[in-house]
């Protein structure tokens, strides 16, 4: 069976990993790796190809920037001739990034097969375009790999055929768990940096809705002027929140903070295992503290992850200055939420992955 495996951002890349390294030990399976270009910059992109032995892709699409809609409808454009010319039994995306849903699309309008893993998750907030990306790529999806119990009730829900759901666990702790103790041997984060085992906080943010509205932003670079004054905050920016801060004149709230470009994933792994605290609006940052127990305020209002809440260290802070400063003293005053592991998050979702692909048998293209 052939499958053309789909990636365009820094959080697809860390989860296509363990499923690639599965289907390389696979004697029915071949594929090839499609990139879309979405994300481009060497320190979003190709350190993390470096790191976690992903093979160079075998087509980059070459898209950049711009808005939802100019991303999505060049990726269609540019797929197609790819996907005619490969001619897949399947086409597999991974995630709920703009990358996700186009090629789910160009396959489905094809007749070929859409394989979504990390299927089912839901925000019930329509406003954020991975919402939409979200159920449109679990509508016309022929085979769904689910991370959490939530995502098989939502798709019950939402009347897809429960055939084709597989509750298989998280790919993104498969990558985890494989790296964590490499990480701690190797990488020089804390030292570069002058910090401390649980003397620090790491933020990260990207999401449209805090970053792209200057009022909401403010307020969150605020709260972290006042947490600054308690410990040291490494502030890993995101390129779009780069842009942002920089647009809107907001680059005086962040003279205290330690800030860093997009670190390599082995260095984001150390960093966050040596935090006191994460706060994030990450989907990934939540899934990670949950393993690595370490205590994630997430800067939302909602989470389409709700077992990092029921079974994790995870909090929903809002977006608001004093709630984030309210929630941010509780945790550090040691109220922190002990978690459990989330069932399946075992490392082995990939392997599972590759065993029901094995014995699954789309018709030929
Ligand atoms: C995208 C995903 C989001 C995911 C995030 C992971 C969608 C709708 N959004 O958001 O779900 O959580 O990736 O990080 O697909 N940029 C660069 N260089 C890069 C990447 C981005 O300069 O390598 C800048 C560009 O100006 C770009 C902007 O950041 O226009 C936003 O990038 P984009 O991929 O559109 O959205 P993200 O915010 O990264
Ligand atoms: N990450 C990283 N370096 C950073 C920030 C994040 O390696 O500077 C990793 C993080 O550990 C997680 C993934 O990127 O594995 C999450 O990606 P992101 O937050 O961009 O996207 P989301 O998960 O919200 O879609």
């Amino acid at each position: 069976m052939k499958i053309l495996n789909i990636v365009g951002t820094r959080p697809n890349f860390i989860k296509i990993a363990p499923i690639i390294e599965q289907m390389d030990q696979s004697a029915k399976i071949s594929y090839a790796l499609i990139h879309t270009g979405q994300h481009h910059d060497e320190n979003m992109n190709q350190t993390f190809f470096n790191q976690l032995n992903i093979p160079s892709p075998d087509v980059n699409l070459g898209v950049r920037g711009g808005s939802n809609i100019q991303q999505v409808s060049q990726i269609l454009q540019k797929f197609e001739p790819v996907l005619l010319r490969e001619r897949p039994h399947a086409v597999l995306v991974v995630g709920d990034v703009n990358s996700t849903l186009a090629c789910a699309m160009v396959a489905a309008y094809h007749g070929i097969k859409v394989v979504h893993v990390e299927a089912g998750l839901r925000s019930f907030d329509l406003s954020m375009p991975e919402e939409i990306n979200r159920i449109l790529t679990d509508k016309i999806s022929d085979l769904l790999f689910v991370t959490e119990a939530s995502g098989m009730k939502n798709l019950a829900r939402e009347g897809i055929d429960p055939q084709k759901t597989h509750f298989v666990g998280n790919v993104m702790v498969d990558t985890l768990l494989k790296y964590q103790d490499f990480a701690a041997n190797s990488s020089e984060i804390l030292n570069a940096h002058d910090l401390k085992s649980k003397q620090y906080i790491v933020l990260t943010l990207h999401r449209p809705s805090n970053v792209d509205r200057k009022e909401v932003l403010q307020g969150i670079l605020e709260a972290m002027v006042g947490l600054a004054q308690e410990l040291s905050v490494v502030f890993s920016i995101h390129p779009r929140t780069e842009k942002k801060i920089k647009e809107f004149h907001l680059s005086h709230l962040i003279e205290n903070l330690i800030l860093i470009p997009p670190v390599p994933y082995l260095d984001m792994l150390q960093l966050m295992s040596n935090s006191k605290l994460v706060l994030t609006d990450s989907g990934g940052i939540q899934e990670e503290t949950t393993i690595l127990k370490v205590p994630c305020l997430t800067l939302r209002e909602n989470t389409e992850r709700p077992v990092t809440i029921e079974k994790g260290t995870n909090v929903l802070a809002g977006t608001k200055r004093d709630d984030i400063l309210n929630a941010a003293t509780q945790i550090l005053a040691c109220e922190n939420k002990k978690g459990s592991c989330p069932e399946l998050w075992d490392g082995f979702a990939a392997k599972r992955i590759v065993e029901i692909l094995e014995d699954w048998e789309p018709s030929c293209p």
